[in-house]
């Protein structure tokens, strides 16, 4: 919130402005509040403690009925994992049940069962495609926002597991987005894909640059084909090209590139046949790139695998690169309260490579937004707002990292990783301001006698974490006061010192 720029943005009277202030801050503030964040690691056979059954089943309550209550509480109370285990390691049969997010299926409560897969012919079912419209209006609205009009293309990860646990949201928001729909049969089986009509719509078709995981490619084959087929029928309408932007950017591109309309409507792309993920993570956390663009290209070379457009995983570079030139807005749902864009590297070097990547492509940054509809307050939020709202909830909040210190060496390292993804958000997107990096380092290295319970418990991690701030500083995306720095350097070379007498 910058109350600087809401006096500058809007000319009402003083007081008018204080009240619409402080009340924007109390929603903030309640926001924060509210949250739901883990409070530590699992561990095998240990349910949750009281008080984290109790904010979970307030949590559910937004999206579950009362009558499941009483029973969400008991499972998640419960929890016996090992002899499951043993029943396994012993060749006995375990009862599969369906796998997921607690808050949006209790269903896969108790854990320590088998997870069993999905139906994908059900995918997506009606609940995902009324919940993707919802999103799909969000996220348009903030878009429009942003950009000043309608985006004409945004670039959209999917992920295997996340459609696991929404049946198939964000393969919903894609075909909402092309102004399309799946065709149900008798037997409820998702078949073929049908466009909208423009008027029926009423706004252009919104072309999409899907950066599907290799997860995704291996789990969803079925929905590869269908998403293909919905992006050819939008290529080839005979509309105008100001009312349908697939088409207008299948004609641009089919032009320049000097390749058939039929190729030039690929906009589905993931990993070769047989490999995953985008390495971008793993350049940062081993501070292997020198310029930003190193990590564009790091992208590209792993995610150009066309599929659809009877190209079938061929490396598409051009196209690719071609479709990325013309993306305003990136977007990936966060799906649990469990991950978030910091909890994991894998946010970051997806959404974040592929938004580093446009940003190379079309010479300016998108709008990187993520989809945050996990509990009643969700919203389509700036990926600037997320990353605030986890680190005031999580990496910034005594509850999180005491939870995580009870841990030992393994929460002293989940707090080192925290540090590390923060830090993946600037170098992708710049999205961490300054007082989130004087908050890190005044907690966890400037703070004498939290930081010596890092290096107690865990000396690399300590090491690890204090030389990724000076990493932040280094690269020009933290500008700490000249005191703070020398203090931080002292600091990490004491932690760096002691580890060699190790
Ligand atoms: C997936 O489910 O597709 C996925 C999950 C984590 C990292 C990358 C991909
Ligand atoms: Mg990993």
């Amino acid at each position: 919130m910058n109350i600087e720029a809401d006096h500058a943005a809007n000319g009402a009277p003083a007081d008018a402005q204080a009240e619409a202030y402080i009340h924007r801050l109390r929603e903030d503030l309640l926001e924060i509040e509210e949250r739901l964040i883990p409070t530590g690691l699992h561990v095998l056979d240990r349910g949750f403690a009281p008080g984290a059954v109790a904010d979970t089943v307030r949590t559910a309550s937004e999206l579950q009925p009362p009558e499941v209550l009483d029973q969400i509480a008991r499972d998640l109370a419960l929890c016996d994992e090992s002899s499951s285990i043993l029943a396994v390691l012993e060749g006995r049969y375990l009862r599969p049940a369906a796998g997921g997010d607690v808050l949006r299926n209790p269903a896969v409560l108790p854990t320590g069962r088998n997870l069993h897969g999905l139906n994908p012919a059900l995918i997506p079912n009606a609940p995902a495609l009324k919940l993707a419209q919802r999103t799909v209006d969000a996220l348009l609205e903030r878009a429009r926002a942003e950009t000043g009009g309608w985006p004409e293309s945004v670039g959209l990860v999917l992920w295997g597991t996340d459609n696991l646990k929404t049946d198939g949201e964000a393969i919903a928001q894609v075909l909402l987005l092309l102004g399309a729909r799946p065709l149900v049969d008798d037997l409820g089986r998702v078949h073929d894909v049908a466009l909208t009509s423009l008027e029926e719509l009423g706004r252009p078709r919104i072309d999409v640059v899907v950066s599907a995981s290799g997860i995704f490619r291996d789990l969803f084959g079925h929905h590869l084909s269908l998403l293909d087929r919905a992006f050819h029928l939008a290529a080839l309408a005979d509309e105008p090209e100001e009312r349908n932007f697939v088409r207008a950017h299948t004609r641009a591109m089919a032009h320049e590139l000097g390749v058939p309309e039929e190729q030039a409507a690929a906009r589905i792309f993931s990993n070769a046949t047989g490999t995953y993920g985008t390495n971008v993570n793993f350049a940062i956390e081993n501070r292997a790139w020198e310029r930003e663009e190193d990590l564009a290209d790091m992208f590209v070379s792993r995610k150009a695998f066309a599929y659809g457009s009877h190209l079938e995983g061929q490396q598409a570079t051009a196209l690719f690169e071609r479709a990325l030139a013309s993306v305003q807005v990136t977007f990936q749902n966060v799906d649990s309260l469990e991950f978030g864009l910091t909890d994991i590297d894998h946010y970051n070097e997806y959404l974040g490579g592929m938004s580093r990547a446009v940003q190379k492509q079309r010479g300016q940054a998108p709008a990187v937004l993520v989809g945050d509809f996990v509990s009643a307050s969700g919203k389509v939020r700036s990926v600037q707002e997320m990353i605030a709202l986890e680190i005031r909830t999580k990496a910034l909040n005594p509850r999180w990292y005491e939870g995580m210190l009870a841990h030992g060496y393994e929460g002293v390292r989940e707090i080192e990783a925290h540090v590390s993804n923060t830090f993946g958000w600037s170098v992708t997107c710049d999205a961490v301001p300054k007082w989130v990096y004087d908050g890190l380092a005044e907690c966890y290295v400037l703070d004498e006698s939290l930081s010596q319970r890092l290096e107690a418990l865990n000396p690399h991690a300590a090491a690890a974490l204090a030389n990724r701030l000076l990493e932040a500083s280094g690269r020009g995306y933290w500008q700490p006061n000249a005191s703070t720095l020398a203090a931080l350097k002292a600091r990490a070379g004491d932690l760096e010192d002691a580890l060699e007498r190790l």
